[in-house]
């Protein structure tokens, strides 16, 4: 902490950030995915004569393929490594998002929107794991905050470039144009190092020696950690076994399915998805819509840092609460808002001020939120099989939900849609009381212990009664900011 910063030190925080900044940028490759169909269906629609159904399904290919690429990615990042998973990854982005650009029908489109899924579960699997890998301990946790800023910045850049091009109605230039950062990222990953954890668990110990030497450029630092990680890989990941044996496993892979379900059924990707047909719905023209959209991803990107400044002072449940409430008033307002008919320019402003408060509910706790639980309540024999299996679900519902929302507007209308989605953000106030646990302040290890002596689910965050006692954990892969070292 306070070792005077020599050259070789200086010279290693730079590598160090490098690497987490070109890390992070799978973030952004996340984000332009998830953010860039929204602008582009209505064009499509027009140019290939598709029904909503059809739109659901261009969509929703992406997040299966998702599903499908966080399910090859966790045996893949094993195997071929980090680097090299995250490489794969960018290539199949390059080349989805050319397909995407080049497609002549939405068969095509639907195949190639599957390409980029599985570009993009690559990367939502590996990249936040060899961040947590290479990012020096102090850093850490800050270093994946930046990773989910990532995601709403490039849903941002997505909604800004898609408004730009609707002035021509060009929609393959809006969904080929990422192809532009992925390549960029692709060149950059040559440069990244292996990940030491990874070099380690293939026997590779000189070599994770020198790539941790060269990021920490202290020799005294870079062996302890090297010790660390021995020690850690000293714990089998046995996950599958656990999962049959163990019922208090069965209990914390069930919680991380939850609370991805509860992410994903707020709602928030009905708007990241269809922004542009919900404003239209109010009323407003194409330009107009897709303006308003650009300004949701603005909101998002904003609101995200209430949740990174608020997550350690207030702690894991009180900002769930809030934004849960939060978001079940938003759209129920903005339900009623469309029962009652928006007429008027002042109802309109004011329907889009309520989905902005969705937003905002959205971005400052289950965005980020989430992810952090996921990565907490696993113990430390089942973390990689736990968190594959949450992510797993993040895709599968977020898949539901892109795959739902126009048959739910065209079947059920548009104020009991945003209805049933407030409706089911009042249930997980609920579901946050009787069973997440409030994990603010204490080590990973006690929320193990916790739950291992079969604490009810709510209650594994609870300290032991003897505090002090723990020492802070170190932090495995997946750990967040949230948890401080
Ligand atoms: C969610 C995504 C969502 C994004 C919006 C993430 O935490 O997992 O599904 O699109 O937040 O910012």
């Amino acid at each position: 902490m306070n070792a005077v910063a020599t050259p070789s030190i200086i010279h290693a925080r730079t590598t160090a950030v490098f690497t987490c900044i070109l890390a992070a940028l799978a973030g952004l490759m996340f984000g332009l995915d998830i953010g860039v169909i929204s602008g582009a269906t209505s064009f499509i629609q027009k140019e290939f004569q598709v029904s909503d159904h059809v739109i659901e399904w261009i969509v929703s290919a992406m997040m299966l393929g998702a599903a499908a690429g966080a399910l090859g990615a966790s045996w893949m990042s094993a195997m071929l490594g980090r680097k090299r998973s995250l490489i794969l990854g960018a290539t199949l982005f390059v080349a989805g998002s050319l397909l995407c650009g080049a497609a002549g029908s939405a068969q095509m489109l639907v195949i190639a929107r599957f390409v980029l899924g599985l570009a993009i579960g690559i990367a939502t699997f590996t990249a936040p794991l060899y961040l947590a890998e290479v990012a020096p301990e102090k850093t850490r946790g800050a270093m994946i905050s930046l990773y989910q800023l990532m995601i709403t910045i490039g849903i941002l850049v997505a909604f800004l470039s898609d408004t730009a091009f609707s002035y021509n109605g060009n929609w393959r230039w809006m969904l080929g144009v990422i192809a532009i950062p992925g390549a960029l990222f692709l060149l950059g990953l040559f440069f990244l190092p292996d990940s030491p954890r990874w070099l380690m668990m293939r026997g590779r110990t000189q070599q994770a020696k020198d790539v941790l030497n060269r990021l920490r450029g202290d020799e005294g630092l870079a062996n302890r950690e090297l010790a660390d990680i021995a020690e850690q890989l000293s714990t089998p990941q046995r996950g599958w076994h656990l999962f049959q044996e163990n019922a208090n496993f069965r209990r914390s892979v069930g919680l991380g399915v939850l609370l991805q379900l509860m992410q994903q059924f707020t709602g928030m990707n009905v708007v990241m998805y269809y922004a542009p047909r919900i404003f239209e719905n109010m009323g407003y023209d194409q330009h107009a819509q897709l303006w308003f959209t650009a300004i949701v991803g603005l909101t998002n990107v904003l609101a995200t840092f209430i949740a990174i400044g608020l997550v350690d002072k207030l702690g894991r449940k009180p900002i769930l609460y809030t934004g849960f409430a939060v978001m079940a008033v938003g759209l129920g307002v903005v339900g009623a808002m469309m029962h009652a008919g928006i007429a008027s320019h002042a109802q309109q402003l004011f329907t889009v001020g309520m989905l902005l408060t969705f937003i905002v509910g959205f971005a400052m706790s289950a965005g980020p939120l989430i992810w952090t639980l996921c990565s907490e309540v696993q113990p430390l024999k089942g973390r990689d099989f736990g968190i594959g299996c949450s992510t797993f679900t993040n895709w599968i519902a977020n898949m539901i939900v892109g795959a739902t929302f126009l048959s739910l507007l065209n079947g059920i209308g548009n104020a009991a849609t945003f209805w049933l989605y407030s409706g089911l953000n009042l249930i997980f106030i609920a579901l946050t009381f009787w069973l997440v646990p409030e994990t603010k302040g204490v080590t990973l290890e006690q929320i193990e212990r916790n739950l291992m002596a079969g604490l009810p689910l709510r209650k594994i965050g609870t300290p032991p009664a003897a505090s002090h006692a723990s020492a802070p954990h170190r932090m495995d892969a997946h750990a967040t900011a949230q948890e401080s070292a």
